[in-house]
């Protein structure tokens, strides 16, 4: 399975500048070979048909939302369905960001039946997991984590395999501060989450994918994907010029 390399530009950008940086995006990654990458650009819905175009010039880049409502169509004011996300070109979602849980309010169940339901409709989804500082300072790290995959995937497991399914590890203390996790502190839960994994999907839970995300950045992409089962990052700040970004989709 090749690493996936993905860029979060939660609120950020009008869609003119979705379309220059995922421009000069492609241009710096045509004249590089992606080799064992992909590439996941998750826009703001507003930029998603714009960008997907330039994005589908490449081999390997694909594009995903950030976000969803677990429901075919509907009275639903405000909400965007996987339908809709999918007629843009969308392949993958993500689903329980550390920001939609902590700032939207999104529980556990919900997040659930966005991974159901996005499966469901023929998204690719990564649900995203991650300890707070308070969580860690008490020594509940596996505990979080043990139950944001239970609860996540708790009605997906028939539908979930390692192409479908990924997981992105993201410490909340460690999202947009700078301060990323060391190597060990990485490597511990990642092989925790490796374990889950095998634990709730026999069959495909040694290949699921598992992401860290948390202040990557051009100097230190190449440690982190290099460490053991981590297969990607899911950069926020730093996938915002194509010119990090691409350093470390390339790192
Ligand atoms: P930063 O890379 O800005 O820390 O954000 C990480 C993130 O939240 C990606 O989803």
């Amino acid at each position: 399975m090749k690493k996936l390399m993905a860029a979060n530009w939660k609120m950020y950008k009008t869609v003119e500048e979705g379309v220059q940086t995922a421009t000069e995006l492609m241009q710096l990654l045509t004249s590089n070979s992606l080799q064992d990458r992909e590439v996941l650009l998750c826009p703001s819905f507003t930029m998603l048909g714009a960008v997907g175009p330039i994005l589908s010039k490449v081999p390997g880049c694909f594009l995903g939302a950030q976000n969803f409502y677990p429901a075919g169509q509907g009275a639903f004011t405000g909400e965007i369905a996987p339908e809709q996300l999918k007629a843009l070109g969308c392949t993958y979602a993500l689903a329980g960001h550390s920001e939609r849980r902590h700032v939207l309010g999104e529980p556990d169940e919900f997040i659930g039946q966005k991974i159901v339901f996005g499966l469901h409709s023929g998204l690719n989804m990564i649900l995203c997991i991650g300890e707070t500082i308070a969580e860690r300072q008490a020594g509940k790290v596996e505990e979080v984590l043990a139950r944001q995959l239970a609860m996540g995937l708790a009605n997906a497991l028939s539908m979930a395999t390692a192409k479908t399914l990924a997981v992105a590890y993201e410490p909340v203390w460690a999202i947009g501060t700078g301060e990323v996790a060391g190597p060990a502190e990485i490597m511990a839960a990642h092989a925790f989450v490796r374990a889950q994994l095998v634990s709730l999907l026999p069959e495909y839970g040694q290949k699921i994918r598992i992401l860290y995300g948390g202040s990557v950045k051009p100097d230190n992409a190449r440690t982190i994907i290099h460490l053991d089962n981590v297969d990607g990052v899911l950069v926020g700040g730093a996938s915002l010029q194509a010119k990090s970004f691409s350093q470390i989709v390339l790192a």
